[in-house]
C-alpha cells in the first residue's frame, strides 16, 4: 500500500487512520502486508533501519536521491521514502495555507519509490494506492513502465477516500512527473485542459473502492461527483464501497490511555470525570454538569458543513448547553469558531490546533458529537463517538447516513440551518430523560465497527482479483 499518510506516523485526517489499522487487520488474516510513505521532518528515524542507501528516482531527467527505511509495526513492514529537499518541510501538503507547488513531484517520488521498493524489498501481488497522492504508482504501470516485466501480473486497487481532493495541475506538471502526452487525454489523465491524478488512478485501477457504500453511490451523481461522476458511472462495474474500521485499540473509553479516566457501557462514571477534565480544558464552568456539551473535533474545510453552525450560532448558543471545537483549517472557519468563542464566554470553547489528545479527551468528555458535513465519504469521529457513548448529530450523508441511525443517534437531511437546529433540538429533548439518555448512549457503544469485516472485504476483493488473472 502506498498513501501520504499513516498513523502514527504522520497524520492529518482520517486516511492516516486508516493507513495504521487496515494494513494490520489483514496482516492478522494471514496477508503480509508493506506499506510506503513519505518520511516527513516529524517522523523520527527510531527503530526504523536503513534498508537501501541510494534508491535513485529519474523524473524529467532529474535524479531524486532517496533513501528507504523500514520497520516493524504491528506484523506490518512500514517504508519511509527519506528525500530531504522533497518532504523535510513544515506541513505536509502545504506551508501557512499554500501548497506546495511542487506537491506533484513529491508524489511523484512517492509513486516511483513505491514501485522500486515492490521490485527490489518487497514484491507485491497486488498494489493498493490511496488518493490522488499516490495514484500516480498505477498510472506508471499503465504507461512508463507498461512493458517492464518485474510487474507483470501485478493487480492494483485504488481507494478514493475523499473526491474532493484531485491532484490538479496545470499541463506542465505532465512532464515533471515523468509522464509524456500518451495519457494526457480525455479518456485518461487530462481534465479540462489540466493534469488529475485521481481521474488517471479510477480509470487504470483493476478495482475502485471508496469508504462507504452511501459514498460509492453519492459520487456518480452531479452532485458529489466533483466533475467525476461521469467516469465513475462508465466504471461502476469496477466500484465498490467498503466501510472503514474503527482501531479500538486506539479510540476505546475502556483503554484509552490519553484519558484522565476509563469507563465502559457497564460502568460509565469515567466518562463524567473525562466531561469535567473537558470542561476546566477549555476554561468552561464545572458547576453544573447536567449541562449538556457538545464536542467538535475537525478538519476546517467546507466539506465538514460549518456555515450551518455559522447560520445557527446564536440560537445554539441561546440553549442551555455548552460547546467545544477543535480543529485547524481554513481562516475562514478558524474565524468563525474563535468569534463564536469570543461572544459566548462560559459557553464556547474553542482550540485552533491539531491535538491528538485533545480529540480523545472531546470524544470522550462530550455528551453529543456534531458532524454536520455537506458531504462525508466516511467519517471516523462519529464512529468513536459511538464508542465513547457520545451521541452523534450528523447529516445523513455517505458514511455518517451508513454509520448512524435513529437508535444511537440523530440525523437531519436537508443541507439547511433550521434543519441542523431541528436535529440538536432533538437531542436536547432525550437529553432531558436521563434514562432514554443512557439508553441511547449504550446502544451506540454496543456497536461493533472494528476493521476485522472490512479487512475481509478487501481480502475478498484482492482475492478476486488474483482470480482474474
Ligand atoms: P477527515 O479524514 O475528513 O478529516 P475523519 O472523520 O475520517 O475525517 O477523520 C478525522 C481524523 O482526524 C480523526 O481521527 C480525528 O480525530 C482527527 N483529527 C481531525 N482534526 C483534528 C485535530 N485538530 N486534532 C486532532 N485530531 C484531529
Ligand atoms: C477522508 C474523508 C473521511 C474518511 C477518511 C478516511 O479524509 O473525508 O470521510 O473517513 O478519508 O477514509
Amino acid at each position: 500500500m502506498s498513501a501520504s499518510e499513516a498513523a502514527p506516523f504522520a497524520k492529518t485526517g482520517g486516511l492516516a487512520d486508516v493507513m495504521g489499522a487496515l494494513p494490520a487487520a489483514l496482516a492478522e488474516l494471514g496477508h503480509h502486508v508493506a506499506i510506503v510513505i513519505p518520511r516527513y521532518r516529524a517522523i523520527s528515524l527510531d527503530g526504523f533501519d536503513r534498508v537501501y542507501d541510494h534508491l535513485p528516482v529519474w523524473l524529467a531527467g532529474v535524479s531524486h536521491r532517496t533513501e528507504i527505511f523500514a520497520r516493524q509495526e504491528r506484523g506490518v513492514t512500514v517504508f519511509l521514502v527519506d528525500c530531504p529537499p522533497l518532504y523535510d518541510r513544515n506541513g505536509l501538503y502545504f506551508s501557512e495555507g499554500v501548497d506546495y507547488a511542487d506537491n506533484h513531484v513529491r508524489f511523484a517520488v512517492l509513486s516511483r519509490a513505491t514501485l522500486e521498493i515492490a521490485r527490489r524489498l518487497f514484491r507485491p501481488q497486488i498494489l493498493h494506492c490511496h488518493d490522488w497522492q499516490s495514484a500516480l504508482a498505477i498510472i506508471y504501470l499503465h504507461s512508463t513502465l507498461s512493458r517492464d516485466p518485474t510487474f507483470l501480473g501485478l493487480r492494483t486497487v485504488f481507494t478514493v477516500h475523499n473526491l474532493g481532493y484531485q491532484g490538479r495541475f496545470a499541463r506542465p506538471a505532465l512532464e515533471e512527473a515523468g509522464l509524456d502526452m500518451s495519457v494526457f487525454h480525455p479518456g485518461a489523465l487530462e481534465f479540462h485542459g489540466d493534469m488529475n491524478l485521481l481521474k488517471g488512478g479510477i480509470c487504470f485501477a483493476d478495482a475502485i473502492t471508496t469508504v462507504s457504500k452511501g459514498y460509492a453511490r453519492d459520487i456518480q451523481t452531479p452532485e458529489f461527483g466533483f466533475g467525476l461522476d461521469g467516469l465513475l458511472r462508465e466504471r461502476s462495474y469496477a466500484l465498490r464501497g467498503i466501510l472503514n474500521g474503527a482501531d479500538y485499540s486506539q479510540w476505546d473509553p475502556e483503554t484509552d490511555r490519553l484519558l484522565p479516566a476509563n469507563y465502559s457501557a457497564r460502568k460509565l462514571e469515567g466518562k463524567l470525570r473525562c466531561k469535567q477534565a473537558l470542561l476546566e480544558e477549555f476554561g468552561l464552568p464545572q458547576e453544573d454538569m447536567r449541562r449538556p456539551l457538545l464536542g467538535i473535533v475537525s478538519r476546517f474545510t467546507a466539506q465538514k458543513g460549518f456555515d450551518l453552525l455559522e447560520e445557527i450560532s446564536e440560537e445554539l448558543a441561546g440553549e442551555e448547553l455548552c460547546l467545544v471545537a477543535l480543529g485547524e483549517g481554513e481562516p475562514r472557519y478558524e474565524d468563525l469558531f474563535r468569534g463564536l468563542a469570543e461572544r459566548h464566554p462560559g459557553t464556547v470553547g474553542v482550540r485552533i490546533a491539531y491535538d491528538n489528545r485533545l480529540a480523545h479527551l472531546i470524544e470522550a468528555g462530550a455528551d453529543m458529537f456534531l458532524m454536520p458535513s455537506r458531504y462525508e465519504p466516511c467519517g471516523l469521529n462519529q464512529i468513536y463517538s459511538l464508542r465513547y457513548g457520545t451521541v452523534p448529530i450528523v447529516r445523513a450523508t455517505g458514511g455518517l447516513d451508513d454509520t448512524v441511525d435513529t437508535s444511537t443517534g440523530f440525523k437531519f437531511s436537508e443541507y439547511s440551518g433550521a434543519a441542523l437546529m431541528a436535529a440538536v433540538r432533538a437531542a436536547l429533548d432525550v437529553y432531558a430523560n436521563q434514562d432514554r439518555w443512557r439508553a441511547l448512549m449504550r446502544r451506540g457503544m454496543a456497536k461493533d465497527f472494528s476493521w476485522k469485516t472490512s479487512a475481509a472485504e478487501y481480502s475478498a476483493l484482492y482475492a478476486s482479483l488474483l482470480d482474474r488473472a
